[in-house]
């Protein structure tokens, strides 16, 4: 039976903790140059319907560095674009290929992919989750903090992909997590619902301030997302108090680690004296998307 990666909440917490372990040897072997061909002779699929860097190519170098080939398509270049249903894409496209990553708007074209192919099918970010985003994160955060599922982690901003999965992600993982929105932002009130009925730790909250009172994790994103460009200003006006500062910083634990999963706009959601400060912690974020997409890419489609 093949396993798709759409949303942290379909995975345990064990098979969670596996893929990191995973990352873990990737990563040194990586850094090595040790091979580690898991995936020789096989073809990954990139669908984009939104824009990248990291995750286009991040997938790409992992899919070589694993011996196998990964393959660009840009939705308004396929088929696809014109129309072609999503469960004859998925047909056709497994005839092909090993595994398809894909990167959309709705949330529910990925599970229609995914309920139509045989193969594993990879989320590459939707407007509802980015759960190879958060991978990273959070394995970024157990790097420098081993104890990682002990700390309180606070969210600034925008009830996002993001802040979306970081729910998911408190649900799996257990530790307290606070969400700090303007009103009329908040998450999705199903994420936050069913982590809530699954025991998650979860704050929400509409002031900056008391959510990141000695947090140990701030972690922002941008106000406007990929598809919302044209709510833009108006999104500057209700977000002008939820940045990420020196001085918001200064009311977290003093050895607060700080996270963007990129890409910023800077001196809006977060300065760039605290992006480049001591305590941030976001290019190694973006350098795990790397790793973790190798170990998720290897635990759905290595033999
Ligand atoms: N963080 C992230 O997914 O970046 P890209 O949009 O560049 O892929
Ligand atoms: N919330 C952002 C994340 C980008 C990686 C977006 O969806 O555009």
């Amino acid at each position: 039976m093949k396993k798709d990666f759409l949303s942290l909440s379909d995975w345990s917490l064990a098979d969670l903790e596996g893929i990191f372990a995973l990352t873990r040897e990737l990563k040194t072997k990586q850094q090595q140059r040790i091979p580690h061909r898991l995936l020789e002779g096989k073809t990954l699929a990139m669908i984009f319907e939104k824009s990248s860097t990291r995750t286009r190519v991040s997938f790409e170098a992992g899919m070589f560095q694993l011996g196998g080939h990964a393959l660009f398509l840009h939705s308004g270049n396929t088929q696809m674009g014109r129309g072609e249903p999503i469960r004859d894409s998925a047909k056709v496209m497994a005839r092909y290929c090993d595994g398809v990553m894909i990167r959309t708007f709705a949330h529910s074209i990925v599970e229609e992919f995914a309920a139509h192919s045989s193969v594993p099918i990879i989320n590459g970010l939707t407007d509802l989750n980015h759960p190879c985003q958060l991978m990273a994160d959070l394995f970024t955060v157990s790097e420098h903090r081993p104890n990682y599922r002990q700390l309180v982690y606070c969210w600034i901003g925008d009830g996002n992909n993001m802040a979306n999965s970081w729910i998911n992600a408190a649900s799996v993982f257990g530790f307290e997590l606070r969400i700090a929105t303007p009103p009329g932002y908040g998450p999705d009130p199903g994420i936050v619902d069913q982590a809530l009925k699954a025991g998650a730790r979860l704050i929400l909250t509409n002031d900056p301030r008391e959510a990141a009172a000695g947090a140990d994790i701030l972690n922002t994103d941008v106000w406007a997302s990929m598809g919302q460009e044209e709510e833009q200003q108006i999104r500057a006006k209700a977000f002008a108090d939820f940045q990420i500062n020196s001085e918001l910083l200064s009311s977290a634990n003093q050895d607060a680690l700080v996270m963007h999963c990129l890409p910023a706009h800077r001196d809006e959601e977060i300065t760039n004296e605290v992006m480049e400060g001591p305590q941030s912690i976001i290019f190694d974020e973006a350098e795990n998307r790397l790793h973790v997409q190798k170990a998720i890419m290897a635990t759905l489609m290595a033999d």
